[in-house]
């Protein structure tokens, strides 16, 4: 439902986030094609309103009640006009209106979940970064994909590497229908990849958000450093592109230029390359099937010199084999292994536990969990909870031995 065709209407959900600036970094270079119908973000309304002043948006959602006030204050001394929604369901509201077109699902955290799947329920375009919302509720959340028939494009860079490397009509062939004997995401290994193993318990939370070759948001970059974040891509690899955990292989490739590989029965690999800038798969997944420049510039591969590539560790990284254990175990698993994550990493990042902790409180998570089915989104959000405690209680138990 394009309003005009000529532009398309947007919704930046995490507009003040790492995403959220490259998303408007994209559209501002293409007015005639991109407009900024609508911004949301958490609290953060400094850069919320400078976002308003330049884009004018129709509206902006923010989740803190307070801010939204304060916001709402501020843009009508500035003569803004744009229309100040607050609270829990402000991003949700927007996201079902039916003058958006196109949702970008750049929020952190499980609390992207409800606005994104509106967007999927709605039926719109939506650039997928927000990688919980696949992996806490995935089968919903693909059901209600095909029910609308919205159309999805994954924009993790390493996921919209494997799009470009499948065929169009891979979803409806299958991946083995369409020849691929099996998927290769690329993970840069973090801050840590030749750190000795001892030195692990004491890094800082500064040393560990210093991602080698990203720049993005404090969880996403801590989550590379205990690979969490490549666990939680392999589930969100599986759900996208209908694969098993067996299709999927997990490949560290410290330059991050090679952001994943598709690998054909034939024993073709195709490869999507680029320089580590989010820019890239947004504007491919905001113009496709058509291409539009980014900002980014050309990849400069005589500069770049070498390509390495090597199997990950997983007694450095065991945070990819409870991902791993959690794939197979199916039904709420997934959703307890993000809700567990994201309080040991809050609980690590306020320098409560250690790094090696992180691994240690989804682990006993794990251990104690009795995974349900997944019938409804309160299966979903019931699981989370519970997991939220165990979590806590497990870091309670380490903070006081
Ligand atoms: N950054 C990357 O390069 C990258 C790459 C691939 C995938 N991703 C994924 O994209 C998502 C966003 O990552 P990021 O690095 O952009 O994170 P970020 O820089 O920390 O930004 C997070 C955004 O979410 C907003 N937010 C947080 N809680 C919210 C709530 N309850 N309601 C509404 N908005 C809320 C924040 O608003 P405030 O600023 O007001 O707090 C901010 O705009 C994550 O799922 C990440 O895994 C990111």
């Amino acid at each position: 439902m394009v309003a005009d065709d000529a532009v398309m209407q947007l919704l930046v959900l995490g507009s003040t986030g790492s995403i959220g600036l490259s998303t408007l970094d994209v559209a501002a270079r293409h007015p005639d094609r991109y407009r900024v119908l609508g911004l949301a973000a958490h609290s953060n309304i400094g850069r919320l309103r400078d976002q308003c002043l330049r884009f004018s948006p129709r509206y902006a959602a923010v989740a803190d009640p307070a801010a939204a006030d304060e916001l709402r204050r501020q843009l009508a001394a500035d003569g803004c006009p744009t229309e100040v929604l607050g609270g829990d369901d402000a991003a949700r509201e927007l996201a079902a209106l039916d003058e958006v077109d196109c949702v970008v699902a750049g929020i952190v955290g499980a609390a992207g979940l409800r606005p994104t799947l509106a967007a999927a329920e709605q039926g719109k375009r939506i650039l997928l970064a927000n990688k919980e919302v696949l992996v806490m509720a995935g089968a919903l959340f693909m059901e209600a994909v095909r029910r609308s028939g919205a159309l999805l494009m994954p924009i993790d860079s390493e996921h919209n590497a494997i799009f470009q490397c499948l065929p169009d009509d891979f979803a409806t062939r299958g991946l083995a229908g369409a020849g691929v004997r099996r998927v290769l995401l690329t993970a840069s290994g973090g801050p840590f990849r030749e750190a000795p193993l001892e030195r692990l318990p004491e890094v800082t939370p500064e040393e560990a958000c210093a991602h080698p070759n990203w720049s993005m948001g404090r969880k996403i970059s801590l989550d590379s450093a205990t690979m969490m974040n490549k666990g939680l891509e392999l589930i969100e690899a599986c759900l996208l592109f209908d694969a098993v955990p067996e299709q999927v292989d997990v490949v560290l490739h410290p330059q991050s230029i090679v952001h994943s590989m598709v690998e054909y029965v034939d024993g073709s690999v195709l490869a999507q390359l680029g320089n580590p800038d989010m820019r890239t798969p947004i504007a491919h997944a905001l113009a496709w099937p058509e291409r539009t420049t980014a900002g980014v510039g050309p990849l400069d591969l005589v500069k770049i010199g070498r390509l390495d590539f090597e199997a990950p560790d997983l007694r450095r990284y065991p945070c990819l084999g409870l991902a791993y254990d959690a794939l197979r175990v199916g039904g709420t698993a997934c959703a307890a292994l993000n809700a567990a994550n994201e309080i040991a990493v809050a609980e690590f990042l306020a320098r409560r536990i250690r790094f090696t902790d992180i691994a240690r409180v989804v682990g006993r998570v794990l251990e104690r969990l009795s995974s349900q089915p997944v019938r409804s989104l309160d299966d979903v959000l019931a699981a989370d909870q519970l997991a939220r405690n165990d979590a806590r209680s497990a870091v309670r138990a380490l903070t006081a031995a």
